[in-house]
Parts: C-alpha cells; sequence; structure tokens
C-alpha cells in the first residue's frame, strides 16, 4: 500500500501503461487483458493488472497532468517495483505534417512546468525515454503501418493558455506536439533507473483543427495501445535476469 494506491505489495506488475483517464485504464484492461483484477480503487484512479499474451502487467491511470502523474508514477515505483513505465495519451499536433490520429513517440519532452527548476535551479535536464522501448515501439507502429513520428514533445500545465499563439515557439524549433504529462514521467524514471516512454495519438490539431469521429479515435487508441503491450512484451523477462 502506498498513500494513494490501495494495491497489495506485489500486485503492480514490473510493466505498467498509464493513461490519464482511469475509464480508459479500464477500457484498456477490459479490452486486452487475460484475467484483469482491479489493484487501485483510490480516488476513483482505477488500476488492473491481467496478463497480456502470457505475461503479467498493469494499467493504471494517472489523473491528468505532471503533478497528479507524478504521484502516481512515483508510488508505482519506490512502492511497488515496477520498472517499464509506459504512458499512452493523447495529443494536440504543433506540427502540419503530424495528423489527427498519427502516432507520436516522444524521445524527449520540453516542458513549462517548474519541477525541474525546482530540482536543478539554472541547470537544464533533459527528459528522454528510454532508447530500447523507444525502438521497439517504433519498430511495431512502423511494421502495423500507423504514421508514427519520432521526436520532442511539449509537456504543459496548462491546457487553457491566455495567450493561444504561445505554442507558436515550441512548433519552430520542430516540437511535435502538446500534452500534459511526458516530462514528469521521464524526470522520475531517470532519477529510479527505470525504463519510460510516452506513446501518444494525435486527437486534435493547433494549427489546421482538423477533426475525427470518436470511433475513429478509439480505433486508434487501441492500435496505440497494442504498440505499447507488444513493446513491452519480454521486458519483464529481461529485467529478472539483468
Ligand atoms: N494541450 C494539452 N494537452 C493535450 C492537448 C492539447 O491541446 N490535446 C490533447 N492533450
Amino acid at each position: 500500500m502506498s498513500l494513494h494506491l490501495n494495491a497489495q505489495p506485489g500486485q503492480i506488475a514490473e510493466t505498467v501503461l498509464l493513461p490519464g483517464d482511469p475509464l480508459r485504464a479500464q477500457h484498456i484492461a477490459e479490452t486486452f487483458f487475460e484475467n484483469p483484477v482491479q489493484h487501485n480503487t483510490v480516488r476513483g484512479m482505477l488500476g488492473y493488472t491481467g496478463t497480456y499474451k502470457g505475461q503479467r502487467v498493469s494499467v493504471q491511470g494517472t489523473g491528468m497532468g505532471i503533478a497528479s502523474s507524478m504521484i502516481y508514477v512515483h508510488e508505482l515505483i519506490t512502492g511497488y517495483g515496477c520498472k517499464n513505465l509506459i504512458r499512452v495519451g493523447t495529443a494536440g499536433s504543433y506540427q502540419p505534417h503530424v495528423h489527427v490520429r498519427d502516432l507520436v513517440l516522444a524521445q524527449a519532452a520540453c516542458t513549462d512546468s517548474n519541477i525541474n527548476n525546482i530540482r536543478f535551479g539554472a541547470k537544464n535536464f533533459a527528459p528522454i525515454a528510454d532508447f530500447s522501448l523507444l525502438l521497439r515501439a517504433y519498430q511495431i507502429a512502423q511494421e502495423r503501418g500507423f504514421a508514427t513520428h519520432v521526436g520532442n514533445i511539449m509537456s504543459s500545465d496548462t491546457f487553457y493558455q491566455d495567450e493561444f499563439q504561445q505554442f507558436q515557439q515550441w512548433a519552430d524549433f520542430g516540437v511535435l506536439a502538446v500534452e500534459m504529462e511526458a516530462a514528469g514521467l521521464y524526470t522520475l524514471a531517470a532519477k529510479h533507473g527505470v525504463r519510460a516512454l510516452t506513446i501518444l495519438t494525435i486527437s486534435d490539431h493547433l494549427i489546421t483543427h482538423e477533426e475525427t469521429t470518436a470511433d475513429e479515435r478509439q480505433l486508434t487508441f487501441n492500435g496505440m495501445i497494442e504498440v505499447a503491450l507488444d513493446a513491452a512484451l519480454g521486458l519483464e523477462t529481461e529485467s529478472q535476469q539483468g
């Protein structure tokens, strides 16, 4: 048990998918896991553990934003020994060539959050993905025919901003898309020496305002979950051996 998770010790797998929305956690467990068991109910932030293709795996809702998600990531790592943390979420595109429903694998994450200023002061820390997870996810996404982009993203503390054009500077520096959690996840993974990756589907477009139907978004979301789960297959065995 930890402060925000009431799972028993050993009840959460080494590999955990991290959607922001707890109902997405339930959907992932019910759709993709064999024999899912609910391991968390605290604050309605649902979490489940089951197996996928015979390997133990968990999914844990994190809530929105760096502040909420870092609480769960911290407790999963320090309280339950989780080693492979894969955020699965949505993002808004900053680039004309990154379309709605495309996949973005976040190689690195910029942020306007103060988390790392608190840690490092005037020095900058570069939060990056685990390369082995990134490579696996990229190869699987390519094999399955997803339009997939790998690069820098922006983890923002604010969804609604006073000045809409604030995103332009990030776009000018090649940042692909905006979401609200990856920089915190990558920083904690680095601190604790575990693997992390963020896989995103583009749900909205800040420049073109392209739209898709809810059904199309769900289809892409499910494809992304399978990429995440397959990318993680075998990692648990590796870390047990290592
Ligand atoms: N901003 C921040 N987070 C998001 C967005 C956005 O436009 N779309 C999906 N997640």
